[in-house]
């Protein structure tokens, strides 16, 4: 308990840190890739060495548990893989990327997702109290449900984003349709939508932390993002905002 607490805290403690350093310094890969920042990798092996402590970590966290057998964290444990097993083993080879990642940013999100992955496992198979009654609490349902909706829309708009290259380009277009008439990054918005309904559907700390850790690193992004967008394309949308809808 004492150092599930410690992990819950560190990543709160965390969070203002991120926001506030990469609202000064974007993360540098991507379109924000730049000299500086040490030697790189490949993006397809960077989101694969990156993402997969996500199922690796939690399922070995998740195996040790006293309830590991129990129906609730069995059916959230699926709600959990039903994002990183397509994010780090499926999303990185259907990637068109345009360079490499610096190992730096590669192994800073590989130890987020380490300890990010251990809290969560630990916390659905021992920490966490989930009678099989849980599954029909209102506000389990509207978790759920909540992501589900971030699932999709993450999924498509990261499709849309795909298919603005053909394979071998690496040249950047204005995504256009869908949520794209709204916001520069839905595929933010939608995983940001989706850690929102985990945190709810599970009433964890593990899942609250996690969730506004997520924000402290997408928010500043998304406004690189948004920023990066109305600079390079003089005829980007007007009314499109950076995250929220109508709002930012
Ligand atoms: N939970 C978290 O904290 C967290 C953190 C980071 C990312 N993620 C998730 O991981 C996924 C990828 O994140 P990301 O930061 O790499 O997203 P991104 O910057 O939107 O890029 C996604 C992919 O689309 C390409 N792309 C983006 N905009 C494009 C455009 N206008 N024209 C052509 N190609 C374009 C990118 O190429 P380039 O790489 O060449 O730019 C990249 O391959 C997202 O679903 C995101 O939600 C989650």
């Amino acid at each position: 308990v004492t150092a599930f607490l410690g992990g819950v805290l560190l990543m709160l403690g965390a969070a203002p840190v991120t926001f506030v350093a990469l609202t000064r310094v974007t993360a540098p890969y991507g379109r924000h890739a730049r000299d500086g920042f040490g030697p790189r990798v490949g993006a397809r092996l960077g989101w694969v060495v990156m993402e997969s402590p996500a199922v690796l970590v939690t399922g070995w966290a998740y195996a040790l548990g006293e309830h590991r057998a129990d129906l609730v964290p069995l059916v959230l444990l699926g709600v959990w893989l039903s994002h990183y097993l397509h994010r780090a083993f499926v999303y990185p080879w259907s990637l068109r990327p345009s360079g490499g990642m610096p190992v730096l940013v590669v192994g800073l999100g590989a130890l987020f997702n380490v300890v990010n992955g251990w809290l969560n496992g630990r916390w659905l198979s021992s920490l966490g109290d989930y009678p099989d009654a849980w599954l029909w609490r209102p506000a389990t349902g509207l978790g759920l449900a909540t992501f589900a909706a971030g699932w999709l829309l993450n999924r498509s708009a990261d499709r849309v984003l795909r298919s603005l290259r053909a394979p071998g380009e690496t040249g950047y277009r204005v995504p256009r349709g869908g949520p794209y008439e709204w916001v520069s990054c839905p595929n933010y918005l939608g995983e940001l939508v989706e850690w929102a309904g985990w945190a709810l559907a599970t009433a964890s700390p593990a899942g609250v932390a996690f969730f506004l850790y997520t924000a402290a690193n997408l928010v500043p992004r998304a406004a690189s993002h948004h920023r990066w967008y109305r600079e390079t394309f003089p005829d980007y949308p007007p009314g499109r905002k950076a995250l929220v809808p109508l709002l930012w």
